[in-house]
């Protein structure tokens, strides 16, 4: 159910796909300018998505499966995230406002006024009045390698490794990362990496697991996994004795004017909606080719496909979007001058930024790359400071889908031997 209204949706799906294909994509509004928000990486990580589900607020919609009799509702809106009265907040302060000034005058009564509006505006989202239920059971397991993340480095590393029977961890539904999308199985090393995991390691697979921090205690290191199951989440604690992490990286995006209105989705997402799901978030699209190799792949397979789709190259620069609650067309710079483009849906197609939150918390050090963030300081075979950690994939600098299978390869090279 979402806001009353029945919604059909294939059972497992993120709730984000059942919105899109009912043609619902604010998800919620921002905090401050109370501006429409939708999904942008459906990958649980740009926090754009965020909704009330089953009474608990905040819970990202492109992760959260589809199940019968769930409800979902958006947030931080009233009366509703399609008519909010506080966007007269973005429309007053156009160009925006300091809220640690405003009004900040000793005894005023406006300032009382901001002070009490200001605190019923603040947060995300309002707590639940449910009872919490017990804690779920935590159990404990010991592994000789664990490998985070199920992109074609991870995948790789893990095939090159089997001999160790490593448990690999996926926090989505399935395996693949960028190869759920099959935009390259035209590449021989890559086509048939999943299929060759599936059937290699089989229940070592575990999806729906999301690695949620790395440590060392004193009895060595500790990797804590938030796992899915049909019952509900548990904590899993593994202790292992290494860890590979082929966390892949974050979509980035393109900078323009309204850059944050649903319509805008990284490359990656607009090929897992339309490609992995099957649900296309609007009719005319178009593809900002910043260096990323999905862009111009997912451009080819979308036109053979008869979409209206269109790439635009890096000499394009996008000055803005238009559109009131969404995209519904862009303004655009070539050779100085400035023209309109009609479309629904932009896509920016950056590097990705390296997810190395897990690394660093292992106590592995960062070395900013320019154009793509901070990368974990490791060898060419992916050996960190850290002796039980190796890093694979964008994670180690690898900028192609191949170069990252490569990474994953050369980061799992020995290990197995010891089995
Ligand atoms: S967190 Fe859900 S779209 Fe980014």
């Amino acid at each position: 159910m979402h806001e009353g209204e029945a919604l059909t949706a294939k059972k497992g799906e993120p709730l984000m796909v059942t919105l899109l294909a009912h043609g619902i994509d604010t998800a919620s509004r921002s905090i401050k300018y109370h501006r429409p928000r939708g999904a942008f990486c459906m990958n649980g990580s740009c926090g754009q998505c965020w909704m009330r589900i089953d009474d608990l607020p905040n819970r990202p919609a492109c992760l959260t499966p589809a199940v019968e009799g769930r409800s979902i509702g958006r947030q931080n809106a009233f009366p509703s995230a399609d008519v909010d009265l506080f966007r007269a907040a973005d429309l007053v302060f156009g160009g925006g406002f300091d809220h640690h000034r405003l009004a900040t005058t000793p005894l005023s009564p406006l300032n009382a006024i901001m002070q009490g509006t200001a605190r019923q505006l603040a947060g995300l989202g309002e707590l639940s009045e449910q009872t919490p239920g017990p804690a779920p059971r935590v159990v404990e397991q010991e592994e000789r390698l664990v490998i985070v993340g199920s992109g074609p480095a991870g995948l790789a590393a893990a095939l090159e490794a089997r001999a160790l029977s490593p448990l690999v961890l996926e926090a989505r539904e399935s395996i693949g990362g960028q190869l759920r999308s099959g935009l390259f199985s035209d590449v021989p090393e890559l086509a048939g990496l999943k299929d060759q995991a599936l059937r290699t390691l089989g229940d070592r697979l575990w999806c729906r697991a999301a690695a949620v921090g790395l440590y060392r205690d004193e009895r060595g290191p500790q990797l804590l996994v938030k796992k899915r199951e049909e019952s509900g989440e548990r904590l899993v604690v593994i202790r292992p004795q290494q860890v590979i992490l082929a966390t892949g990286g974050y979509e980035q995006s393109l900078l323009f004017g309204d850059n944050d209105l649903p319509g805008h989705y990284g490359v990656r997402a607009l090929a897992e909606l339309m490609l992995v799901h099957g649900v296309a978030p609007g009719s005319r699209l178009v593809i900002h080719d910043g260096g990323a190799e999905l862009g111009p792949r997912l451009y080819q397979t979308l036109k053979q496909r008869g979409l209206d789709c269109q790439l635009l190259d890096r000499s394009t620069k996008i000055l803005r979007a238009e559109g009131r609650s969404r995209v519904k067309g862009l303004e655009l710079e070539q050779g100085g001058q400035v023209r309109k483009l009609d479309c629904d849906v932009i896509a920016s197609s950056l590097p990705t930024a390296p997810a190395y939150e897990l690394a660093q918390q292992a106590g592995a050090s960062l070395a900013f790359k320019p154009g793509r963030g901070f990368v974990v300081v490791a060898d060419s075979k992916g050996h960190t400071e850290v002796p039980w950690l190796r890093v694979a994939g964008e994670l180690a600098g690898a900028d192609s889908a191949l170069a990252a299978a490569a990474s994953g390869k050369s980061a799992a090279l020995g290990l197995g031997e010891t089995a």
